[in-house]
């Protein structure tokens, strides 16, 4: 499958399509400094950096790629709902978006970006899931700056009401360093306390920390001094941005992660999450974008 994706798809050293660890093909993207992998399974940016740097968008060591499972790593796209199902526990957390096979539909290369365009519409697996027809559209675009838009049509006859999130995972140099600009004096629904509080001044983080920040279209910055770097992560159409971090007890249960991953990642999402839903009538679109990038911290 890899080789005839290369064939038509493949970019001299900028694209290539190579055999992943399991069934699906993996692409990497690289030019001038900025390299990046994505899997074909759940459509998924899987990591992305500057050859000159520590990782931007985090991969870790214990990233596992098994069929049928998520991975925790990079850029998960939950769809067509954000966390648990809303009423109906057996159906998979997070949708099942990051769970599917995509289609790779397109390639490119222009000035000092690469970029691609994956596809995924409904098929009897997902409307077993979830009884809607849509066509989601992922386009990657890989250069200074890392763009990650999908873009939802209801392909059917039938309004949903869309929720998701571009989960986001970030390297960082030491978790108890860093600091989050960007939401103060927003109010956040705290998924592990279960209250509603109010921001005051940046993120910190000294223990497990899972929030859902609402009504917030700001981009937010991961200011980090162990590696003299700000990570941007500017966004559109969102208006909930995820915060979490699964600290140490959680990591040591989740797959992907190594006991010590916890201190050397952050992910900020660029979310539909909670309350913050899109009714989406039919020929609809909704489109859900971030756009990464670093600055040296002066
Ligand atoms: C975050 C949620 O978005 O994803 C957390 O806020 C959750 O509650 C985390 O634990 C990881 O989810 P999953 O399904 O990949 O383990």
């Amino acid at each position: 499958m890899s080789a005839e994706l290369q064939e038509r798809f493949g970019i001299d050293q900028r694209i290539q399509i190579v055999p992943g660890p399991t069934d699906s093909p993996h692409v990497l993207l690289r030019t001038g400094r900025a390299e990046a992998a994505i899997s074909l399974y759940g459509g998924q940016v899987l990591r992305y950096g500057y050859d000159d740097q520590p990782q931007i968008v985090w991969q870790g060591e214990h990233v596992q790629f098994v069929a049928g499972k998520a991975i925790r790593a990079g850029i998960p796209l939950c769809w067509p709902w954000f966390g648990p199902h809303p009423y109906n526990s057996q159906k998979p957390a997070h949708g099942f978006a990051r769970l599917q096979l995509w289609e790779l539909l397109e390639s490119g290369a222009d000035g000092e970006a690469a970029w691609l365009k994956l596809g995924l519409s409904d098929n009897e697996a997902t409307r077993s899931i979830w009884p809607y027809a849509f066509q989601l559209e992922l386009l990657v675009r890989v250069g200074e700056q890392l763009e990650v838009v999908l873009t939802t049509t209801n392909t059917g006859d039938r309004a949903f009401d869309l929720g998701g999130a571009l989960h986001s995972y970030f390297a960082v140099g030491a978790i108890e360093q860093i600091r989050i600009d960007g939401l103060d004096g927003a109010t956040y629904y705290d998924q592990l306390s279960k209250n509603q509080a109010l921001q005051t001044g940046p993120i910190r983080f000294r223990e497990e920390l899972d929030r859902i920040y609402l009504d917030t279209t700001a981009a937010c910055t991961i200011v980090d001094p162990t590696w003299q770097r700000k990570i941007q992560v500017a966004k559109q159409g969102s208006h909930s941005t995820v915060v979490w971090n699964p600290w140490i007890e959680k990591a040591k249960h989740l797959a992907d992660f190594g006991d010590d991953d916890y201190l050397g990642m952050v992910c900020i999402e660029t979310a539909n999450a909670g309350p913050d839903l899109i009714r989406l009538e039919p020929s609809a679109r909704h489109t859900l974008g971030t756009t990464i990038w670093t600055e040296a911290l002066a």
